[in-house]
């Protein structure tokens, strides 16, 4: 496969390049794609602005890249294997033929139905081949998708067709998830009742039950591609043309719209995928993330397809019906790389080795981890049970915002250190800096973690917004890209990411920030004020907490924590449901009125140790009252 790093050596030749002329090594990795037009600038960039132009005036359709490239050699080869969440139900192979045929009739129904170049089309659907369909079929035609994950709630939905003026939803009847059936549609219409945009709504039927269709804007999707022809002219995109939205929670309430492009996020996909993973032609990868989440985008979708891998696309749950089902589809197909997330490693855990030890394994080659620092145990757990010692753990740090993996090993050729993400992709430039921004050279030194020069897939611009942009990720450190984590690079020159530095908490490796449920519990009418931390989960990595002033005189605390949990779950979704909500009569707080989250995030901790110094907060007399409301005296 070209541009296949092969051993250490490669890898340091790649990185030295990337850093000396990033410009020609990106080029040469272009140059392998297929064109409509070659671009005339490389690179544009500043950071302060901030302007990232990668690729200018290059002209290209992303999925020409995927079918006209690759169907000559790939034609017959699998492209999606797909396992549904009912493991006596038939499973589906796709070939890269096969997928070619439903993208265009699907591209030319969307297309039919009124979808043009530049429109908005919202994704909301269980994981089925077709979801992939819709992505590519988007792409196809030039329109901007925005995948929902399918467990955000009606009013989280509505919220992001609104920020993109959707004007198509696609989504299914209902969705399987272990043992539920969520009635996927029901949920859409309740969204679409609160915007405007949308136009056509085209739905997939996968459990079969009886959903409402509104004439004249609802449509099946058998429907909508009957007699639709099995070609499609791809669209002609220009390098920077957007090619997905995706919504992603910061440390303010509202998500934003991170916006990703056509060339750059192309090449970063790909070039990262056929490295980190080491992917070889006749291999079977699979990725157990959700099309949701920017991880399935990147590394079940785009990077597979666009390397000709064969991707596994999982409808179900880790441990329906079983907790070795993850293990029992490797065996059956005989599955080389493997790419979970540490919170699904912890879950599984549990269970101990005995649902690991009924398969066979032996075909695994590389396993990942992907969302949040893995700890040292989930790490070995993992290596030893599930890669049995002998497959490298590529431990990948990234971001939404970052589009593809940034620091983690690449598999088998540069070193792997429990816990460690190590060392950067080539192209990728990682600094650590201090709180006033300098630098820190040198080993075992440990700050915020920014990136401090422009690689081909990294965020454009937030949807309709471009100053947030420039505050959340340009404006802190001038001159470099923050990340808003923190990071260690130890003895050996190795990077260790530490987590989140900003009110972001990671939940189950899902980013949620706090004033987003904050101001879900606000719409409460009994609330007055409320504070959000996270805290040490063992399963989940961090759980949510939350401390909530209210004024009610009938109601108990443990019936006002009940309305509060169940109003988040109803705002939000299941994913941001606090574990635990703490009625308090005050939250703790600076003479300037500004929250002391240290304080509230030790008692969620049940960590009482250096609390520091308490006497200079507005009220010090409420801490007591927390501790004990914690039940920590
Ligand atoms: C965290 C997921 C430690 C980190 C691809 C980051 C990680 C946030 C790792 C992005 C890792 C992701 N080690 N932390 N290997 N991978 N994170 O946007 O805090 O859902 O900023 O992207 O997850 O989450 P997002």
């Amino acid at each position: 496969m070209n541009y296949q790093i092969k051993n250490l050596l490669e890898y340091t030749n790649a990185y030295d390049k990337s850093v000396s002329n990033p410009e020609q090594f990106w080029e040469e990795i272009a140059n392998g794609f297929q064109w409509k037009k070659k671009w005339d600038k490389t690179l544009d960039w500043n950071f302060d602005t901030p302007k990232l132009e990668w690729f200018r005036n290059g002209k290209l359709n992303l999925t020409e890249n995927i079918f006209e490239k690759l169907l000559p050699t790939h034609r017959d080869k699998t492209a999606i294997i797909w396992e549904p969440n009912d493991p006596d139900a038939p499973s589906i192979h796709l070939s890269y033929g096969e997928l070619y045929i439903e993208t265009c009739k699907f591209a030319n129904a969307m297309k039919a139905q009124g979808v043009q170049k530049g429109d908005r089309v919202i994704i909301y659907m269980p994981m089925v081949p077709e979801a992939t369909v819709a992505m590519l079929a988007c792409a196809r035609i030039g329109a901007i998708h925005s995948v929902v994950f399918a467990g955000f709630s009606a009013a989280a939905l509505a919220d992001r067709i609104d920020d993109c003026q959707a004007k198509m939803v696609l989504t299914s009847d209902g969705n399987f998830r272990g043992n539920k059936q969520i009635q996927v549609k029901a949920v859409v219409d309740e969204a679409l009742s609160k915007t405007d945009s949308v136009e056509k709504v085209i739905v997939l039927k996968r459990t079969g039950e009886d959903v409402m269709m509104h004439s004249g804007r609802d449509i099946w999707w058998d429907e909508a591609i009957a007699g639709q022809s099995e070609v499609n002219q791809a669209e002609e995109m220009d390098s920077e043309d957007l090619l997905f939205i995706l919504y992603t929670s910061g440390s303010t309430g509202k998500p934003k719209g991170v916006v990703h492009t056509t060339a750059g996020y192309m090449l970063y996909t790909y070039y990262s995928f056929i490295n980190v993973f080491q992917y070889q032609e006749d291999d079977v990868y699979w990725c157990t993330a959700d099309i949701g989440w920017i991880t399935g985008h990147s590394y079940i979708v785009y990077g597979p397809l666009l390397a000709g891998a064969t991707t596994l696309m999982f409808e179900g749950v880790p441990t329906y019906p079983h907790p070795g089902r993850f293990w029992e589809i490797v065996e059956k197909y005989k599955v080389n790389q493997f790419y979970t997330a540490p919170t699904a490693i912890r879950a599984l855990q549990v269970h101990g080795t005995e649902p690991v030890e009924k398969f066979d394994l032996s075909s695994l080659s590389v396993i990942g981890s992907v969302g949040e620092p893995i700890n040292e145990e989930a790490w070995h757990w993992y290596h030893e049970h599930i890669g049995k010692g002998k497959c490298p753990l590529v431990d990948t740090w990234w971001q939404t915002e970052t589009g593809g993996i940034m620091i983690a090993p690449l598999a088998g050729i540069t070193p792997n250190k429990p816990a460690h993400a190590s060392l950067p992709l080539p192209g990728v430039q990682p600094v650590i800096v201090d709180a006033e921004g300098n630098e820190l050279i040198g080993n075992n030194v440990e700050g915020n973690l920014c990136i401090k020069f422009p690689w081909p897939s990294m965020i454009r611009t937030t949807y309709g917004d471009h100053q947030r942009c420039k505050d959340t990720y340009f404006s802190t450190y001038k001159g470099m890209y923050f990340t808003g984590d923190g990071v260690k690079r130890d003895h050996d020159g190795y990077l260790r990411i530490l987590g989140r530095v900003d009110d972001v908490i990671n939940v189950s490796g899902h980013r949620m920030g706090t004033a987003e449920v904050e101001n879900a519990i606000d719409e409460h009418p009994e609330v007055v004020e409320s504070a959000v931390v996270g805290y040490p989960h063992e399963i989940k990595g961090q759980g949510i907490y939350a401390f909530a002033i209210c004024d009610s005189s009938e109601k108990s605390n443990e019936q006002l924590a009940e309305e509060i949990k169940q109003l988040v779950r109803k705002i939000i979704g299941p994913i941001a449901k606090p574990e635990h909500v703490q009625v308090v009569s005050g939250l703790p707080k600076t003479r300037s009125g500004k929250i002391m989250r240290r304080i509230l995030r030790k008692v969620a901790s049940r960590d009482l140790s250096n609390m520091g110094d308490i006497s200079t907060l507005l009220n010090p007399e409420v801490v007591d009252e927390i501790i004990k409301g914690a039940g920590l005296y």
